[in-house]
């Protein structure tokens, strides 16, 4: 697989920030946290892989925009393109020891979504995706799963955080998607899951409450891997929402329908 130098530029970027986090994971202990809201946290390690991020994308493309996790807003001279950028997806996960977290970068053009790359600097797993050209897991292509059945299928979520009010509807989505597939799962990263979902691990996965660096990368992944990608209510998603839900094309409806019910009881 050749790369374009977009995406060259953009992998580039994520691994030199990885390798920081990779170090920072073996020593945990001695990270500096704190606390940006409840259940919201930020770490030394996440401000160090932002910065790192920044630098490399700044040189290689000084005039693109960007939107941070930790930085906010930074506006470009060219004001078509701008990167999305979370330096560490599942942080709770990673302050836990727990080996499951990510880099995403996505890049935007004109208000769409065109090239993502999701890290996994524990598994090395590399996902990268750019619009028109398919969807890889470490050079090999990707393709959502096949079946058609919501009753067999692994949806993958995420749960609100207690502070937010939309919790007793979220319980409500849950008891309804769990009886109506094989099994969900709540991983703490969202790029994965949309990762997984562009790998075919997972059937699908819908979340309430993100950020447009949150999903950035992953709905070009899952787009590219032959997906559908939606808002949370099954309508258009847009850059600036901050609910998705995707899936493969058979069973996007059917789960669709499943959490419309699920509202409406
Ligand atoms: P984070 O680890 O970068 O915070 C887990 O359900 C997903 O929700 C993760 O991708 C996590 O990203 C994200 N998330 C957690 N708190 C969030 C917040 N306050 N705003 C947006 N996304 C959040
Ligand atoms: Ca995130």
């Amino acid at each position: 697989m050749i790369r374009s130098p977009l995406m060259t530029v953009m992998v580039d970027a994520v691994m030199k920030a990885a390798k920081g986090l990779r170090r920072d994971f073996g020593e945990i202990e001695n990270l500096q946290v704190s606390r940006k809201g409840p259940g919201d946290f930020v770490s030394q390690a996440d401000l160090k892989a932002e910065a790192m991020l920044h630098d490399s994308l700044l040189k290689a493309r000084p005039d693109f925009g960007f939107v941070m996790e930790e930085g906010g807003i930074v506006k470009g001279n060219d004001e078509s393109h701008r990167w999305h950028i979370d330096p560490l997806d599942g942080t709770l996960n990673f302050l836990h020891g727990m080996p499951h977290f990510s880099v995403s970068v996505g890049l935007e053009r004109e208000g769409q979504m065109v090239a993502g790359v999701v890290y996994d600097p524990i598994k090395d797993e590399l996902f990268i995706a750019e619009k028109g050209k398919g969807a890889f897991l470490n050079n090999r292509r990707l393709r959502v799963s096949g079946r058609n059945d919501l009753m067999e299928c692994m949806i993958g979520t995420g749960i609100p955080s207690s502070a937010k009010r939309d919790l007793p509807t979220y319980m409500k989505e849950m008891a309804h998607v769990t009886a109506r597939t094989a099994g969900v799962r709540r991983l703490g990263s969202a790029a994965l899951d949309l990762s997984y979902v562009a790998a075919g691990r997972l059937d699908g996965f819908w979340e309430t409450g993100l950020s447009s660096w949150d999903i950035a990368a992953g709905v070009v992944l899952v787009r590219e891997a032959g997906g559908f990608v939606s808002d949370g209510n099954g309508s258009d998603y847009k850059v600036t929402g901050n609910s998705i839900l995707v899936a493969n094309t058979s069973v996007h409806g059917q789960l669709v329908q499943a959490l419309k019910e699920a509202r409406a009881s």
